[in-house]
């Protein structure tokens, strides 16, 4: 099948993420291609999405001779847990699992996020390949190589820099998620575009309605994974572990992560808390002099348009907030690395300001 394939740099050797409709059933003659002579794999998944894209994958996995081994995380943002890691890891030491065997992880971000963290430490790394099935998964989590979980204290603070060996992004996937779940995926979109892709700016400013519309555009939405996809790629194949540009996918996490852990993960989706993390950043930003005038109601806008909230829920004061912003993993010396906008396209990494302007981040 003809499918486009975007390459990424990491230090444990690149890798290919390759984007087509339909490119699920290829799954096991890619698996055979790069995972050679394992005939054993792990197919980890959560309920809904099994009930949904399991079985047939399951079927033409076994279809050429693999032998699957199941696991289902529990579905949602508060099982994203250490809990959820040990009970992964329980089954597949029981089957006696090797090194060789890879991990195969259906789902979203969550599903990745921790599949990928527990293949890490599992024998100390088993080779894991993302067949990711949610807009947020496609465009960002699948690619880069970051893993973990939730802790109390923060979001994502246990984890693991662990590149995959493949990642095959079907936007067919798309399909059966729910409206609210694709828009949430536009609020990393619109990330992408407001920290420097002119195409993409250029390509929501057309199609942003389109695209955060009931009906579902297949490739429209290609287009836009493709774009989202190819600026991840540039960017973590330049700066894998974080120490610079990396940092400047964070637009909108800062406060975003910090709004998901007040919130005890859950009533807020995560593309829903970046995008109202944007909003926080440009306003500081306009208050440190940084930010173009303006900006906060031209993302508010594009929010809009997307079908977002631009609404800062009214229970989550600054201080509710403030204790997550301290642990936010980009801290030095208790001080938090800022990504602000300068511009639509533009953005700088601050972290010599005045901690008492934070507090305008939320207008409530
Ligand atoms: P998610 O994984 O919780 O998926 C959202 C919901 O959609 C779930 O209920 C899931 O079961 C369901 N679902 C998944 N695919 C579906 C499909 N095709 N049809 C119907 N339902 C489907 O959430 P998410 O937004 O995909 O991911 C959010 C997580 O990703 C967060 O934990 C975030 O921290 C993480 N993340 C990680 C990175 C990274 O670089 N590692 C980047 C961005 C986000
Ligand atoms: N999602 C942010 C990153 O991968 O760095």
């Amino acid at each position: 099948m003809m499918f486009q394939e975007i390459m990424v740099a990491s230090q444990s050797g690149p890798y290919g993420i390759r984007i087509a409709s339909g490119i699920y059933r290829c799954v096991p003659e890619f698996l055979r291609e790069i995972a050679g002579e394992s005939f054993r794999v792990g197919l980890i998944s959560n309920p809904t999405v099994r009930a949904l894209h399991g079985e047939v994958l399951l079927t033409l996995l076994k279809e050429q001779g693999f032998t699957v081994v199941n696991f289902d995380f529990q579905d949602g943002e508060k099982f994203k847990n250490m809990t959820s890691i040990q009970e992964c890891l329980d089954v597949f030491l029981r089957e006696k699992w090797e090194r060789k065997d890879p991990f195969l992880l259906l789902g979203g971000g969550v599903v990745g996020d921790m599949g990928a963290f527990a293949a890490s430490i599992l024998l100390r790394g088993v080779p894991v390949f993302h067949l990711p099935t949610t807009v947020v998964a496609q465009t960002d989590s699948s690619v880069g190589g970051k893993t973990g979980v939730d802790h109390a204290e923060g979001k994502n603070l246990i984890g693991s820099f662990y590149p995959p060996k493949g990642v095959w992004v079907d936007p067919g996937f798309l399909e059966t998620l729910s409206i609210r779940e694709r828009r949430s995926g536009l609020g990393e979109i619109i990330k992408y575009a407001l920290i420097g892709d002119l195409e993409l700016l250029e390509l929501l400013d057309r199609e942003l309605n389109r695209l955060g519309s009931e009906l579902f555009d297949r490739d429209l939405w290609e287009t836009a994974i493709r774009l989202s996809v190819r600026d991840k790629a540039r960017i973590v194949s330049e700066d894998e572990h974080e120490s610079g540009l990396r940092m400047n996918l964070n637009l909108g996490h800062t406060f975003g992560h910090a709004l998901e852990a007040a919130m005890g993960y859950s009533g807020i989706l995560h593309g829903e808390a970046v995008g109202l993390g944007m909003l926080c950043a440009a306003r500081v930003g306009e208050r440190l002099g940084i930010t173009e005038k303006g900006t906060e109601k031209t993302i508010a806008g594009m929010l809009r348009r997307a079908g977002l909230p631009v609404e800062w829920p009214r229970q989550i004061s600054y201080a509710r907030i403030a204790p997550f912003l301290r642990n936010d993993k980009k801290s030095r010396s208790g001080k938090v690395t800022l990504i602000l906008p300068v511009a639509p396209g533009h953005v700088v990494r601050v972290r010599d300001y005045d901690e008492t302007n934070l507090t305008v981040a939320v207008p409530v």
